[in-house]
This record gives C-alpha cells, sequence and structure tokens, in this order.
C-alpha cells in the first residue's frame, strides 16, 4: 500500500473509531440508562459501556491486572490461540447447552464467577446479579467480599448459590459464615486460595472501599467491630482478618464442619489438582484469578489439559480466566472443564445496566457457545470432544 493510501485508512480507521466511542458514549448516559438505539453485541461492548459509565476508580478496579498485567492479557490471547477444528455434515438440527455441575442441572455450562464489591458498580449489586443468574438457569459465585450478605443475596432470588470463603482469622467467624449459608441455601463452598493483589491501577487511584461499604462488609462476615471504630481502624482490622497462612489443613477442618461440597479455587499445577482429589475434594477451579494475583503465572486454559488428564473423572474441573466469548467455552469444555465462570464479563455488564446488563452479557455469551456448538456438530455438551481442538505447538 503506498503511503497516500495507508493515510487515508488511517483516516477512515480513526473516524470511525471516534464515531463508534460516540456512540458508546451516548449509549451510557448514566442517568437514561442505555439508550434504546445501541444494542451491545459482545463482551466487547460491555466493557466499552462500563468505561464510559463507571469512575475511573471502580473501572479500573474491575478491569485491571497485577503489576504489568501479563497474565492477564495471556488469558485472553491463550484462548485465540487454540483453533478449532470442526467435522462437517453432522446432521446436528437442534443444540442442547444444558449440564450438570456438582449434581446441580444448569441451562448453560457457563457461571458466574465470585466477584467483589458489586455494590461499588451498581446500587443492587450481587442482587441484581443472582436474579439474572436465576432467570439464566446458572450458578451464582457468591463472594464473600460481594458487599452484600449472603442472606441478602439469598433472598434476591430462588437460584442455585455457591459461596466463596476467604479464609478469616478467626476460625469462629469462618464457622459461622458456613452455617449461615447453609441455612441460607447454598449448595457448595468455594475457598479461594491465591491471596494478594497488586495492581498498579488501583494504587494510582487510591482505591479503597468507602467506609459505610467496609463497615457493612466486615459485618456482614460475621466480625465483631464496634460502632466507634474509625474508617482507619476499620481499614487495619480488615488487613488483619484474613488467613493468609494457608495450608490444605485448612480444607480438613471445613471438611469435618460442612457436608456441603467443597472446591478449591486457584488451581493451577497438576500435583494441587491431585492433592486436592487425595483430599476428597469435590471440585477445583482451574484459575489464575483472571491475572489479578501474582503476574508471569500461565493462563488458565493452557494448564487445564494437563491437569484434565491427571484428575479428569476424578473430580469435577472448572476453569475461568479469560473467557470473552463462546467458542472459548468450547475449548475450555474440549480440553477437560465441565463448565467455566467468568467474572469481568458480567461485572463490566452489571456496571453498565445492572440486572438487564448481566442477563444480556451471559446471553450473548450462551448464544455463541450454542452457535459454536452446532457449527461442530455437537447436539449435547457431551458431545464436545477433544480432538475439536488444535494445541498450538
Ligand atoms: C472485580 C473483581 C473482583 C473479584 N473478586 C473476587 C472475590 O471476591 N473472590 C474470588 O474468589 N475471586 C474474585 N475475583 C476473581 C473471579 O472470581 C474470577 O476468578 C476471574 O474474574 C476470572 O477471570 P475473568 O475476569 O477473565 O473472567 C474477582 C474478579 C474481579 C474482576
Amino acid at each position: 500500500m503506498n503511503r497516500r493510501r495507508f493515510a487515508h485508512w488511517l483516516a477512515v480507521y480513526a473516524a470511525t473509531s471516534r464515531w463508534h466511542t460516540a456512540q458508546l458514549l451516548r449509549a451510557a448516559e448514566p442517568e437514561k440508562g442505555l439508550a434504546e438505539s445501541f444494542e451491545p453485541a459482545s463482551v466487547d461492548d460491555f466493557q466499552a459501556l462500563a468505561k464510559a459509565k463507571l469512575s475511573p476508580m471502580a473501572y479500573d478496579y474491575i478491569t485491571t491486572g497485577s503489576t504489568d498485567q501479563v497474565t492477564l492479557r495471556e488469558n485472553v490471547a491463550a484462548f485465540r490461540r487454540l483453533q478449532i477444528l470442526p467435522p462437517i455434515l453432522a446432521g446436528v438440527a437442534a443444540v442442547d447447552t444444558s449440564t450438570t455441575v456438582l449434581k446441580q442441572r444448569v441451562t448453560m455450562p457457563i457461571l458466574i464467577a465470585p466477584v467483589a464489591a458489586q455494590r461499588l458498580y451498581h446500587p443492587e449489586g450481587a442482587k441484581a446479579t443472582a436474579r439474572a443468574a436465576a432467570a439464566l438457569g446458572t450458578i451464582q459465585g457468591v463472594s464473600s467480599s460481594s458487599s452484600n450478605s449472603v442472606e441478602e443475596i439469598a433472598a434476591a432470588s430462588t437460584g442455585p448459590k455457591w459461596l466463596q470463603l476467604y479464609p478469616p482469622r478467626d476460625r469462629g467467624v469462618a464457622e459461622r459464615l458456613v452455617r449461615r449459608a447453609e441455612k441460607a441455601g447454598y449448595t457448595a463452598i468455594v475457598v479461594t486460595v491465591d491471596l494478594g493483589e497488586r495492581k498498579d491501577a488501583d494504587r494510582r487511584n487510591r482505591f479503597a472501599l468507602p467506609e459505610a461499604m467496609l463497615r457493612k462488609h466486615l459485618l456482614d462476615c460475621g466480625f465483631s467491630i464496634w460502632a466507634e471504630m474509625s474508617y482507619a481502624e476499620l481499614i487495619r482490622f480488615n488487613q488483619q482478618a484474613w488467613d493468609t497462612a494457608l495450608s490444605w489443613e485448612f480444607f480438613r477442618w471445613l471438611r469435618d464442619r460442612t457436608r456441603l461440597p467443597l472446591l478449591v479455587k486457584g488451581v493451577l499445577r497438576v500435583a494441587d489438582a491431585e492433592k486436592a482429589v487425595a483430599i476428597g475434594l469435590d471440585g477445583i477451579v482451574v484459575s489464575n484469578h483472571g491475572g489479578r494475583r501474582l503476574d508471569g503465572m500461565p493462563a488458565s486454559i493452557t494448564c487445564l489439559p494437563a491437569i484434565a488428564a491427571a484428575v479428569g473423572g476424578k473430580t469435577e474441573i472448572l476453569l475461568d480466566s479469560g473467557v470473552r466469548r463462546g467458542t472459548d467455552v468450547l475449548k475450555a469444555l474440549a480440553l477437560g472443564a465441565k463448565a467455566v465462570l467468568v467474572g469481568r464479563p458480567y461485572a463490566w455488564a452489571l456496571g453498565a445496566d445492572g440486572e438487564r446488563g448481566v442477563h444480556t452479557v451471559m446471553t450473548l455469551l450462551h448464544e455463541e457457545f450454542t452457535a459454536a456448538m452446532h457449527a461442530c456438530g455437537c447436539a449435547k455438551v457431551s458431545d464436545i470432544s477433544r480432538d475439536l481442538i488444535i494445541l498450538p505447538k
């Protein structure tokens, strides 16, 4: 291409992207909700809407990853490097995307990942997410830091819910929280074990939960705090409240206290997956926490094949981090996951358009997954097989 043509195309590209941004900004005027004229068609559209609507602090909190964000980018890139090799003429008319996860029937193998501080980006927070998940027929992973209590979220919908736990130092608090979750009808406990978040954007933005939200969060978890504690004291309390010296012993302790299925979230090594099976855990979540923890870790989808080869059929294998398209769901299932969880896709959608946003973005992923299954000649989820995927050399 000569220089004049190149300059012409550059100008066209710049004008188009300016127009697109203007459309998104118009669509996301907070007081009007989404303009009827704008039809988000993808997870990326919801990310753009969230960026236009939320404060930089809230948007960056959701979006960014740890330090150089290498793992964050790799999560998405690794999915894109996988190729799908579909058989033709499979004669499939209808596709059934339903499956079971820990014996729970779900309409699709796409679950809601536990995500913290949801009232920071929508006033209804995880209650709006709960209603959308129930309407969709999928499982909601509820973060114990989601900014509403387990009871408030349980009351928002009758859909299936798992409680995600960051173990408090005080085991009494952990035990009471698990009891409350059992009573409120939660059907599994997910213990997240990849701890510590170091995100440059959050430091630059001086990210912190507002005082009232932090106070409620600590009370919701069942900590004993006093009404007269200052904001600074609450922050200090929160910094010291959580067990950062976790070991496998926690699962033995927990197994003796609840009959609910137990999952460990944050597995990347085969040996750890084998250990989880050996101690009788009901499921593992292959996850690098969406690139929010130690930067430099591989994408979870890269770790999945070896883990599936080692423990497939011995425990339920779930995966998250980097799922942005229905084809990513198909790839993860072909490589051995029973289901995937998504975090940012619905967090952006919640910020952009509340319950309706979550419902829409999950429906888009569901539709894309349905189309991918159909294109691969899979009438049901169990037809999705390993040979559909070409791994990168
Ligand atoms: C804003 C935000 C908050 C999160 N909070 C939690 C949490 O409280 N507990 C947890 O186990 N994982 C948490 N995660 C991680 C998600 O559960 C999930 O592992 C991750 O988002 C998956 O990657 P994805 O965002 O690329 O889908 C959070 C993720 C985001 C984006």
